[in-house]
């Protein structure tokens, strides 16, 4: 079935199941099932839940020990990644998004889960975090296009300390070695790289001393 069919699909459905324990819904009132933790995505930007990119991140998003941890999601959407790694156990995440809907859309999804004191919404590129946030995250989501990957590199680099695990996404395969090639010059390890549809998602961690 091709992506567009899938994706189709998907859109109309109340209900997604993601990997083996997240489950996103629209409806506040959707409720809970056993054994998955439940996203409250209202539509509004990029990434409710029915891209193939958002999908893998997810996936290896509720792989990772995310315990306490500090995230920073450039390119936020609607929020959804920050949502799913608060609701993994992380402590608090800042949501950078240069497009205004998904940064109102990325705060009420905070609302609607319960979240809006745990996450920091900022409009505009990570040039753009204010000085109190401006420090080494635990984790650091990108999941935005290969062209902006490529101009953020050094930003992450200073926004991460060994042990920053970076998951990035929307990347092709064609791009996908160059962009990877990247992140290591600047200090990052590769853990995961895999694809899903057209596009790959990987998973790195910044070396050195802890
Ligand atoms: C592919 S969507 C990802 C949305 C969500 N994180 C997800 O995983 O489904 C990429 C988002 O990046 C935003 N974006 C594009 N260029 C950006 C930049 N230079 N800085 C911050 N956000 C950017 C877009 O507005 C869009 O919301």
């Amino acid at each position: 079935m091709s992506s567009k069919i899938l994706s189709a699909i998907l859109e109309a459905m109340d209900e997604i199941l993601v990997g083996k324990r997240l489950r996103i819904v629209r409806d506040g009132q959707a409720g809970e099932v056993p054994g998955r933790i439940t996203l409250i995505v209202k539509r509004g930007a990029f990434g409710s839940g029915e891209h193939e990119t958002t999908v893998s991140c997810l996936e290896e998003l509720e792989r990772l020990d995310l315990e306490g941890k500090s995230v920073l999601d450039i390119g936020c959407g609607t929020g959804i990644l920050s949502i799913a790694a608060l609701k993994l156990g992380a402590d608090y995440a800042v949501c950078v998004d240069i497009a205004r809907e998904a940064i109102d859309t990325t705060s009420e999804n905070a609302r609607l889960n319960g979240l809006d004191s745990r996450i920091y919404p900022v409009l505009g590129t990570v040039d753009m975090i204010p000085d109190h946030l401006r420090k080494p995250y635990d984790v650091i989501l990108a999941n935005i296009y290969p062209e902006v990957l490529r101009s953020i590199v050094c930003k992450v680099a200073e926004l991460s300390k060994p042990g920053t695990l970076f998951v990035g996404s929307g990347v092709m395969w064609g791009d996908n070695t160059e962009i990877i090639e990247l992140y290591k010059k600047v200090g990052f390890r590769l853990l995961v790289n895999r694809w899903l549809e057209q596009y790959t998602t990987f998973v790195m961690v910044r070396e050195g001393c802890l």
